[in-house]
């Protein structure tokens, strides 16, 4: 026994080793650049050259070890006598952003590596820095620049860049991204999931140019409990004081000089009584931040969300979270959604449903999604794809998990329609997941506490009527949320009106999931499941009992659309789809919907 112990640790000092020495960080990015759109930026999205690689014969030699002359070095045959084995050219093309699953039938299924190739020209400027942004690639991303490696991210829906001032070339230039998309057991999310991988660039990539001094992050909000007042701050991308730099939100005849401290930073906090943003009055003021040599500019509104009691307050009034679940799904033809007129069609369904509320699951979508989503008039519920039974006692797994909240939270900070950040889904309670939720719980706290902290749990059935909710994450969040199917995977019809619900009293509950699965016109009694009054039903039961439950502050039931799973597999029903849309994968709306709508539109005339 001993000497398992040994091994066991040691693995764990070497694995913890290889971390600190850099081989295993999830990422080499450096930290995000705000607000990439506000600034001066090209964009690189179109046509990529591509190479499908499934063998990884452009990363690896042989004996599996790194080439230093792999696909990223783009080589052209020298003579009619040269040995070459891959070239990059129009023959093999896919669309950035996009997935490779949909664009082309070979890669419906396809997990492995990806290369990507674009040309780019630049003309250099001693006062300019210049940085290469991926909105998202998912899962790894090796990024080369004219044959040199940049830099690595890992995690397949939060932003990254690269500063490559020194390495992009006056004139021609060309990046090469290897993509590779294999789950792993140690990875976030880990090998299952009930979501179609797609791998690929599925973002937009962008080439952003600052000054070279230059404010890289800021923050401008509503001071926590405060309506009559706006702080935050500005902060350089180095480390000097003195620097002046500019606030301005003209609508508020707000115009304040701050001057950067030794850190870089210039913190404010300055008098101020916006209109508030809320679903009813989605306002948005202009920002205006600047330096001597740049102008950065945002759209950011002002609201306070916090729990009183049972209660979710916005703008200190008791709001019932009319919610739904989207995952990021294109609508119609499925793939990664890659334009900002699909996040809009999926959030006008949203809006059709009288929803105030999306549940944006199991991952963070695109920056897209959430300004559409805050200009529509749409809370939000963001999350990580901390998903299910991951790896809990590697310290990998955790470093990159934590990384990935930290870039949601990151990218997002200035989003005032982000109210709720959730930490996890449908996680099991052991003792290894409550450490790893906790330290992730106290995190995500001290980096934000202005915002709601909540996670996806789950009931216990203590027997077929009574549900209790058991989870040592409790004490950590701001809402009670659980995902709870009864009707689909357990109970029956006459389960509805017995349920006991044994809940905690001091805190908000939000069902973050319930449903069931139908194909759009499949017809046939309530009890005969996969129709669509089946799934109706469902709803109408569900919602019934719920809306019986003291403290019942909302729910997002599974789910908008249906989607795209590898779990799914009954032939003339699924057929590689999950069908607890309310919306088919057509676009076709089932009998749940308006079921969903009519309870939306009652709960939404109780509160005026
Ligand atoms: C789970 C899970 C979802 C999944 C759903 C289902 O609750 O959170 O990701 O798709 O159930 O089974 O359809």
């Amino acid at each position: 026994m001993r000497n398992k112990t040994i091994c066991k640790t040691g693995k764990l000092w070497f694995l913890l080793l290889l971390f600190f020495m850099g081989g295993l960080t999830t990422t080499h990015a450096q930290s995000i650049l705000q607000n990439v759109y506000g600034r001066a930026h090209t964009s690189l999205n179109g046509q990529w050259q591509s190479i499908v690689d499934p063998f990884d014969v452009g990363y690896y030699n042989y004996r599996l070890k790194p080439d230093p002359n792999g696909f990223f070095k783009n080589r052209k045959a020298e003579n009619k006598s040269s040995l070459l084995e891959y070239d990059f050219s129009d023959i093999e093309t896919l669309q950035v952003p996009g997935d490779w699953n949909t664009q082309d039938s070979r890669f419906f299924f396809y997990e492995g590596s990806m290369w990507y190739k674009r040309d780019f020209s630049y003309h250099k400027d001693a006062q300019k820095k210049l940085y290469l942004y991926f909105g998202a690639a998912n899962y790894i991303a090796n990024v080369y620049l004219n044959g040199e490696y940049v830099g690595r991210h890992e995690g397949g829906f939060t932003p990254f860049n690269f500063d490559i001032t020194d390495q992009v070339k006056e004139g021609n230039n060309f990046v090469v991204v290897r993509v590779n998309n294999i789950r792993k057991k140690e990875y976030v999310p880990t090998t299952n999931s009930d979501w179609w991988n797609y791998g690929g660039i599925t973002r937009d990539v962008l080439l952003v140019e600052t000054p070279t001094i230059s404010v890289d992050d800021y923050l401008v909000q509503l001071s926590k409990g405060s309506y009559k007042s706006i702080s935050g701050y500005i902060k350089l991308n180095q480390e000097k004081a003195g620097i002046k730099v500019d606030l301005k939100i003209p609508e508020l005849k707000i115009h304040r000089e701050l001057t950067t401290d030794e850190s870089g930073k210039a913190s404010f906090t300055l008098k101020a009584k916006p209109e508030l943003w809320s679903p009813e009055h989605p306002k948005l003021y202009d920002v205006l931040i600047s330096n001597n040599h740049e102008v950065l500019k945002d759209k950011i509104g002002f609201r306070q969300i916090e729990t009183k009691g049972q209660q979710v307050l916005l703008n200190g009034q008791p709001v019932f979270l009319r919610g739904i679940c989207i995952h990021e799904e294109a609508p119609f033809r499925q793939g990664r959604v890659s334009t900002e007129a699909e996040c809009r069609t999926l959030l006008s369904w949203a809006k059709e449903l009288n929803c105030n509320f999306v549940r944006l699951a199991h991952y963070p979508h695109s920056e897209a999604m959430v300004r559409a989503a805050e200009e529509m008039g749409l809370m939000v519920w963001s999350e990580i794809p901390v998903y299910w039974t991951i790896d809990w006692e590697n310290p990998i797994t955790y470093a990159n998990a934590s990384n990935q909240l930290k870039e949601n939270m990151n990218r997002d900070k200035n989003r005032c329609a982000i109210v709720v950040w959730s930490l996890s889904n449908e996680t099991p309670k052991l003792e290894a997941r409550d450490k790893f939720l906790i330290k992730l719980a106290k995190q995500a706290r001290q980096d934000d506490d202005t915002r709601l902290l909540s996670m996806a749990m789950q009931m216990t059935n203590v027997s077929d009527h009574e549900l209790k909710l058991e989870d040592n994450l409790s004490d950590y969040v701001d809402i009670l949320s659980f995902n709870h199917y009864l009707g689909w995977y357990y109970g029956q019809p006459k389960d509805y009106d017995r349920q006991i619900w044994d809940l905690p009293k001091d805190k908000p509950f939000f069902v973050s999931e319930f449903g069931g699965g139908a194909l759009y016109g499949k017809h046939g009694d309530k009890h005969t499941r996969w129709t669509e009054e089946f799934q109706a039903d469902v709803y109408s039961q569900n919602l019934k009992m719920y809306n019986r439950v003291p403290g019942f502050a909302g729910c997002s039931p599974w789910i908008l659309v249906d989607f795209l799973s590898a779990r799914r597999r009954l032939h003339g029903i699924q057929d590689f789809f999950n069908r607890k849309g309310v919306i088919s994968s057509e676009g076709q709306k089932k009998q749940a919907f308006y079921v969903l709508k009519d309870f939306y539109t009652r709960k939404q005339e109780e509160q005026k």
